[in-house]
């Protein structure tokens, strides 16, 4: 049993390994004696698990409706459309496509059949660095196609390569040729996908500066999904798994106001008394999806298995399979790991 640090407490408590998405696909991968993987996440992950490990073993996923709305923001069609527009505008040779884990199995495929790469929040600074390394040529000739989320894609190209703003098109998949002129396509350096995640969008520089007014050393904690606005204003930000670390390793008395999901932060809260920590919005916010997974759904799912039935198993066909396994491979090739894992 897989668990991502999003799940709820009534089920993340029977995981034998808990992880961000990077961590749990490793680990996937990792245990090729499980003939069952159930993964306690969301679809995309599980998808990740069954091209990551062998044609034995089974992953199955508690609930189907366990979707991620961030993913569903690149559809393949979609994705093929905006490659057109990059032919067209005389630029695809230099262009390597990078993808969010947080996407289809089909999305996967399409960039590793176009010699790109996945990448998660832990590891999105050297999978753009070893995507801008893939062009022949100059440096400043590389583009990137970043998919599906817009503020990782920024954050990390702008925070963590130096890249300018002014480096950067949003390609938007719902109007005609995405809103951009072929000349910005020659221009940018990074192309990001308009998606985004709704929980993390949620965060907002406003309420970070009145915490910071009333809680004067308050530290801001954030996770890269969060929009560019609030990355700037925050004093750490990295994945689910970096954010564990720095508050396992922050002093006693300290203050901590963190900004991703509440499963997360509540957890911390309660692991941690002896700091002050708190959530960086107003509203209580859960991943919808993620909580789908339920302990009713994990029940029935484990007594079908001990009961010889195979409920909700994750398949992704094997020509998907192997190029998203490429992609994902290429991934956990990657020399070490960024200082945000
Ligand atoms: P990580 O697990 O990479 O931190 O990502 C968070 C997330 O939103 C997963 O959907
Ligand atoms: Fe998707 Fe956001 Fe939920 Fe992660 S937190 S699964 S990105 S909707």
């Amino acid at each position: 049993m897989l668990g991502h640090h999003y799940q709820r407490d009534e089920v993340i408590q029977f995981a034998d390994v808990t992880g961000d998405s990077f961590k749990l696909a490793r680990d996937a991968a990792a245990r090729p004696e499980a003939e069952f993987i159930v993964f306690c996440g969301v679809h995309f992950m599980a998808e990740s698990a069954d091209i990551l490990t062998a044609d034995h073993q089974q992953v199955v996923l508690p609930d189907l409706a366990a979707g991620c709305s961030m993913a569903d923001m690149a559809r393949l069609a979609q994705v093929e459309d905006a490659w057109d527009a990059l032919t067209a505008a005389g630029v695809a040779d230099s262009v390597v496509p990078v993808t969010y884990m947080n996407s289809s199995a089909d999305i996967k495929g399409f960039v590793g059949r176009h010699d790109g790469i996945v990448c998660t929040s832990s590891n999105a600074e050297s999978a753009l660095e070893w995507a801008f390394d893939q062009v022949p040529g100059s440096d400043a000739a590389a583009k990137v196609l970043f998919l599906p989320d817009q503020h990782l894609g920024r954050n990390t190209a702008v925070l963590e390569l130096g890249l300018a703003l002014d480096d950067c098109v949003v390609w938007n998949p719902l109007v005609p040729d995405g809103g951009v002129t072929p000349e910005l396509l020659r221009d940018a350096r990074m192309i990001l996908w308009r998606g985004h995640c709704s929980v993390h969008g949620r965060f907002s520089p406003t309420v970070v500066d009145e915490l910071r007014a009333s809680i004067p050393d308050v530290k801001i904690l954030v996770h890269p999904e969060c929009t560019h606005e609030v990355v700037l204003e925050a004093d750490l930000v990295g994945s689910t798994e970096f954010i564990i670390k720095t508050i396992e390793a922050a002093p006693a008395g300290s203050s901590w106001a963190i900004g991703t999901e509440l499963n997360l932060v509540q957890r911390l809260a309660a692991a941690h008394p002896d700091k002050r920590i708190m959530f960086l919005d107003k509203s209580v916010c859960y991943c919808s999806t993620m909580n789908r997974i339920d302990l009713p759904h994990l029940v029935w799912t484990l007594e079908s298995l001990a009961a010889g039935t195979v409920v909700n198993r994750i398949e992704v066909d094997p020509d998907t399979a192997h190029w998203a396994g490429v992609a994902l491979q290429r991934m956990l090739d990657l020399p070490g790991r960024s200082h945000r894992d």
